[in-house]
């Protein structure tokens, strides 16, 4: 990240634009064999005006330096470069898979070979077959081949996310191996109507949220696991069935979790509002090209963004990154996300995505479809971003601006479940993310997410959490810190207490008695499967018997979650979670640990804060100071390995609560 020139031996090997993109570069020329080789990377880390995002201002940082993953590859002649594989007619019996190998050769003559394909889940080899091929270097080396009547496939969709691994083999005419290669892929049809989307011919109301792959102290830098997490986070804790990869490409990590939890993807090249000269747009018609051929067996991955986000129209550079897309992938529809307050009119995609900020408390919600696109006819139309700096809310707010929040998200994603015109909507955004010091609240951050930075939730988090069936996990979440104090109306608080749940009813105990029992609000939120209660005039209850509370939520007449308050809460207790038991060795690997400040019944208390110090024992580290403000009762650090095995040992110290321990095993 940006740019970076490469050296060998002190003669320039190359050099690539973009940070977001990976790239190769074929050094054997510039190698001394047997001997010690210098390779130099000189980064330029300055936000370029010649590279796309940068030339203008963006709400959102982007960082510098070497933050993926590098390798040195030692090949044959030949290797293989890619395989890009398109399953077909996945919704009948018998598909087909139609495969391309690349095969980069440097054998100047007729050199025969043998490439070796196997389809398999785990173990299980469903299909196989042999080719045989010439790798003459002066000849096409990229190989098509269908394997027809496929037996016994499984689709891959969001509840069950089939995977199959595709293994090639390029062998010599003597059957040893010169290369390898495995990649993913999964059976499956996904296609954006003007009535919808629909995955495997059922339609599926896309519940998304646009994603920064920040993280506090180090950018971009985090390894696979913390971009796994990120994905687990997504699908596991929030519910949503779909992930905006805002605004660039993301980690293959996240994107191969994405695939292995059935996490849909919008993926989109990078760039911000603005559109640089000639220059800048080959560069950036280049990451369409990287973007595909990277990510173009993923089956998480639905559609394309080939616009730079909320840019103006610019058809001659807009009909070149569709083309592209198009011409590299048939099987993909494209997107290209554009900002309703300029509304754009020259539709070059397949997919409408509009960022649609029209709601700011009052309605309209949504804008109309038709007026939004202002094309004759309906066309596929995806909601790419909602709410966002329209409310910016921090998780240590006022209770009021946390409900409000919340309440906003769950009003837009019912207005687009109630248009069944609408894919779906994105929410922005689902962490708050660093910025420049235009945007934000002048701190550099942009606290638009419904999680902070840590990765911790706000109120806006349940609803979306909310939306998954009680089998999976019953969620009861009052938006109140139960508190007497907290609004700013003279008496107990809260007007009207909002309650997201799963469950079909809750019943409230106020110091043991009950009080009542409440069904979601159907009529006010008909587009959510699972509507938010809404306990009206809560603060009379509260008025009667200011006591400790208790929810319970049923399902089917059967209790399944309680939620408890106490009356007089108190700082009782430092929690300290880490998200794993053990890390790898490798001096690489990392885990989040997450400290809160809770009170008697483990609730967090959001308006107390303190000062944690932090210490560290073994092979590993922190990442961060070690001294930590537990702003709004919580936080989290993330602790990095070395390369030693052993026990690491985390302490965490509060001179208000203590100190807690907590053991990481390095394995
Ligand atoms: C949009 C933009 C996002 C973010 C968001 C904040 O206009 O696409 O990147 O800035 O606003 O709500």
């Amino acid at each position: 990240m940006t740019y970076s020139k490469f050296f060998i031996n002190g003669k320039e090997a190359g050099e690539h634009k973009g940070g977001f993109t990976p790239f190769s570069l074929e050094v054997t020329e510039h190698v001394k064999n047997n001997n010690e080789n210098v390779l130099v990377v000189k980064v330029d880390s300055k936000e370029r005006p010649d590279i796309p995002p940068f030339g203008s201002v963006l709400d959102y940082l982007a960082y510098g330096g070497i933050y993926r993953e590098v390798k040195i590859q030692i090949t044959d002649k030949a290797y293989i470069k890619n395989v890009l594989i398109t399953p077909q007619k996945v919704l009948s019996k018998t598909p087909s898979v139609k495969y391309k190998v690349k095969v980069d050769s440097k054998y100047k003559n007729e050199k025969n070979a043998i490439l070796q394909i196997k389809i398999q889940k785990g173990k299980k080899v469903i299909a196989s077959k042999k080719h045989k091929v010439s790798l003459n270097a002066n000849k096409n080396t990229e190989f098509e081949f269908t394997i027809k009547n496929v037996k016994n496939a499984k689709l891959w969709d969001i509840d069950n996310p089939n995977l199959y691994q595709f293994k090639v083999q390029l062998l010599n005419e003597s059957s040893q191996k010169l290369d390898h290669f495995e990649t993913r892929f999964g059976f499956r049809k996904a296609e954006f109507t003007p009535k919808g989307f629909y995955l495997n011919g059922k339609r599926v109301e896309i519940r998304g949220l646009n994603r920064h792959q920040s993280y506090p102290y180090v950018g971009y830098a985090m390894p696979k696991r913390a971009q796994e997490k990120d994905a687990e986070i997504l699908k596991n804790e929030l519910h949503v069935n779909l992930v905006r990869t805002s605004h660039y490409l993301q980690s293959k990590h996240f994107l191969n979790k994405c695939d292995e939890l059935g996490l849909l993807v919008f993926e989109e090249i990078p760039g911000w509002q603005h559109i640089g000269d000639k220059k800048w747009q080959e560069v950036s018609i280049k990451n369409v090209e990287e973007m595909i051929s990277r990510d173009y067996n993923h089956p998480s991955i639905i559609l394309w963004g080939v616009r730079i986000n909320e840019s103006l129209d610019n058809d001659e550079f807009y009909k070149k990154t569709n083309d592209l897309a198009h011409k590299l992938d048939s099987t993909r529809q494209t997107g290209g996300v554009r900002s309703i307050f300029r509304i754009a009119r020259s539709f070059l995609e397949d997919v409408f995505t509009i960022n649609d900020f029209i709601f700011e408390g009052k309605r309209p919600i949504l804008s109309d479809p038709k007026s939004a696109t202002g094309q004759s006819k309906d066309v596929p139309y995806l909601i790419s971003e909602y709410c966002g700096h329209l409310y910016p809310t921090k998780k240590y707010d006022h209770e009021g601006r946390l409900e409000e929040h919340a309440n906003r998200h769950a009003k837009v994603l019912n207005s687009a479940a109630l248009n069944k015109k609408i894919s779906g909507a994105i929410g922005w955004c689902a962490f708050d993310y660093n910025t420049h010091n235009y945007f934000g609240s002048g701190d550099r951050i942009c606290y638009h997410g419904i999680m902070d930075m840590f990765r911790l939730p706000k109120f806006a988090a349940y609803v979306y959490k909310s939306q998954v069936n009680p089998k999976i996990e019953p969620v009861l979440e009052p938006l109140t810190i139960w508190s007497t104090g907290e609004r700013n109306i003279w008496d107990y608080g809260v007007v009207d207490l909002f309650v997201y749940t799963n469950c079909d009813e809750i019943r409230l105990f106020l110091d043991g008695k009950k009080v009542a029992s409440f069904k979601g609000a159907k009529e006010r939120f008909r587009g959510l499967k699972y509507p938010p209660v809404i306990i009206e005039n809560m603060q009379k209850h509260w008025r009667e018997n200011w006591g400790n509370g208790k929810f319970e939520g049923y399902v089917n007449g059967k209790k399944v979650v309680e939620k408890k308050f106490v009356k007089d809460p108190i700082a009782s207790k430092l929690e300290i979670i880490p998200d794993n038991k053990s890390i790898n060795a490798d001096g690489i690997d990392v885990t989040r640990i997450v400290v809160r400040i809770v009170d008697q019944v483990d609730n967090p208390l959001i308006h107390t804060s303190d000062c944690i110090k932090l210490d560290i024992k073994g092979p590993g580290e922190i990442i961060g100071p070690r001294t930590l403000p537990l702003i709004g009762g919580s936080t989290a650090f993330w602790i990095k390995s070395k390369r030693k095995k052993g026990k690491i040992s985390i302490s965490v110290k509060s001179e208000r609560l203590g100190e807690r321990k907590v053991k990481i095993i390095g394995k």
